[in-house]
């Protein structure tokens, strides 16, 4: 591996944001110069989704009528729930979700009837409802219908719509805590793809299903779900140490830890952290929480690496009888506020992003033809 590819551009700052900083020695993590513990602490996440697209927190009317917007626009077209139905139900549903907010944008393109921040609040406010119309159609033999639902937070609605039943208080409050915290991340891998999307001068979707995309792989948003599965997998705590040990001498990535930017702590582990305990104490799969701080334990004794937002998250969803394979789709109805913010301040002051890249490659020389050439394959 070259220099240049070590680095995957790390500490390498490649544009401006005034959406949030992450890390800043003296500030750690704000959303628009709020701190993220007070947002955690007393805000929704509908708040945080206003402030984070229209640039300040909204007064109480204005959350009141953007909260009614969002449940309005929770319903989906019909020629989506087909689509829906006829993906197969095999499918990831990273996948289904790309491909659904696709359709939408082929029904509701971008345009002077459907602008950005309308394109914004409709995806927020549909999301769920595209990968639980997909996920009971195929899971439970049911065709959802969303009008049936009038709950007031995302994380609610997600929860009543999932599982039939109005959630434990707790259950929602917590979800709704970690819609907040994975809503904004700075120049993330899925973030920083929807910007170079956008930076071309193409469409508020292309950069949002560039950004699925990106979000999907393990090392990013797909952490959850193998965190979840590493801490299922231990029948009991103290049989963490030693496999957790072997692991890392096979030199395998334990999901949830580690982070590009944080070397000590990432600020949103401890949140979620509290909240878990605050779950485990109403469900019967507490001794997972207690795997869970064992596993984080050796790693930080054996690696000094602590965990990030993913690892507790993973948790915090499995006690809110959230199924593993949706962990990284609420990531996605999360950063959607993220991603929509970053596609509308790229485009405020856009400049199209194309880097350079050093050449590695063959030294210039005489082209071939066909009758003179050896089989590539064989040179290998
Ligand atoms: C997040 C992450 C991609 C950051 O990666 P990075 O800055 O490129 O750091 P590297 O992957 O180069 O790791 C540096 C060293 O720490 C080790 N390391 C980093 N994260 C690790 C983890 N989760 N488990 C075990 N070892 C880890 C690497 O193996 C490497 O060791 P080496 O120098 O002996 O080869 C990385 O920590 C990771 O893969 N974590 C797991 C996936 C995850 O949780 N992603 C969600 C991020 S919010």
């Amino acid at each position: 591996m070259t220099e240049t590819e070590q680095t995957g551009l790390a500490g390498i700052i490649v544009g401006d944001t005034a959406l949030s900083t992450v890390g800043k020695a003296g500030i750690g993590l704000t959303y628009r110069g709020y701190d993220i513990h007070e947002l955690a602490a007393s805000a929704t996440f509908e708040e945080v989704a206003y402030l984070l697209i229209y640039r300040e927190l909204p007064s109480e009317s204005e959350l009141k009528t953007y909260c009614s917007r969002l449940v309005a626009l929770r319903a989906i077209p019909n020629e989506l729930k087909l689509l829906l139905e006829t993906m197969p139900g095999s499918a990831h549903p990273m996948d289904v979700l790309r491909t659904g907010i696709s359709l939408l944008g082929t029904l509701e393109p971008e345009s002077t009837k459907h602008s950005a921040y309308q394109i914004a609040d409709r995806l927020i406010a549909c999301a769920p409802s595209i990968l639980l119309y997909w996920y009971q159609f195929y899971r439970n033999n049911k065709r959802l219908d969303i009008t049936q639902y009038a709950d007031k937070t995302t994380a609610d609605f997600f929860l009543h719509a999932l599982t039939g039943k109005k959630p434990e208080q707790e259950q929602g409050r917590a979800l709704d805590v970690a819609l907040i915290l994975y809503a904004e991340h700075e120049f993330n891998a899925s973030t920083f793809a929807a910007r170079v999307t956008i930076s071309t001068g193409s469409d508020f979707y292309s950069a949002v299903v560039s950004a699925i995309g990106t979000l999907r792989g393990p090392l990013h948003g797909g952490a959850n779900e193998e965190a979840m599965r590493l801490i299922a997998s231990f029948q009991m705590p103290n049989l963490v140490e030693a496999t957790i040990k072997s692991m890392l001498v096979d030199k395998v990535k334990i999901m949830g830890f580690g982070h590009r930017v944080y070397k000590i702590s990432d600020p949103r582990s401890d949140v979620v952290k509290a909240w878990v305990e605050t779950l485990s104490k109403n469900s019967s799969e507490a001794p997972l929480f207690d795997i869970a701080q064992g596993i984080e334990k050796v790693m930080w004794r054996e690696k000094k690496l602590f965990p990030n937002l993913d690892f507790y998250s993973a948790l915090l969803f499995h006690f809110c009888d959230i199924p593993t394979l949706l962990f990284t789709p609420i990531f996605v109805m999360s950063r959607l506020s993220g991603w929509s913010a970053h596609i509308l301040e790229q485009r405020a002051h856009n400049r199209l992003i194309r880097p350079e890249a050093k050449y590695i490659g063959m030294e210039k020389r005489s082209f071939k033809s066909l009758k003179d050439r050896t089989s590539a394959t064989s040179t290998k």
